[in-house]
């Protein structure tokens, strides 16, 4: 089988789809060469992510990554939240074939983005902080 079963799990059952509407940051990142798109929505309440939701205009991977992403990150602290690593994304999904990494890359970038716009919003500059948003290449 190609893909673990908590991928498919993820992909066929997301958790945390939509939006926030009075969300504290969101962030979006697009992947150029597959046009795949992931929107992330995050509430924060005291340094605390007490809320994620997402929207993945994508492939599978990267629906049951940004669906991993939210629940790995949801009731951590920011600081946590800027420690989560598409590795750690993949781990938790029990693996991805080596063609679908970079979809996780997404996800990754997805809350970094997120928290880079939370701290735009506060007047902060994110990027000492979040660095920079990178798009994936591959
Ligand atoms: Fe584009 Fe997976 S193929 S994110």
């Amino acid at each position: 089988m190609l893909y673990s079963e908590k991928v498919l799990d993820h992909f066929s059952n997301p958790r945390n789809v939509g939006e926030i509407e009075d969300a504290d940051g969101v962030g979006e990142i697009g992947n150029a060469k597959c046009g795949d798109i992931m929107k992330m929505y995050l509430k924060i309440d005291n340094d605390i992510i007490t809320d994620a939701k997402f929207k993945t205009f994508g492939c599978g991977a990267a629906v049951a990554t940004s669906s991993m992403a939210t629940e790995l990150i949801k009731g951590k602290s920011i600081d946590d939240a800027l420690k989560l690593t598409n590795k750690a994304v993949v781990e938790a999904l029990d693996g991805l074939p080596a063609v679908k990494v970079h979809c996780s890359v997404l996800a990754e970038q997805a809350v970094r983005s997120a928290l880079s716009d939370y701290y735009t919003r506060q007047g902060i500059d994110p990027v000492p902080i979040v660095g920079e948003i990178k798009e994936p290449e591959e």
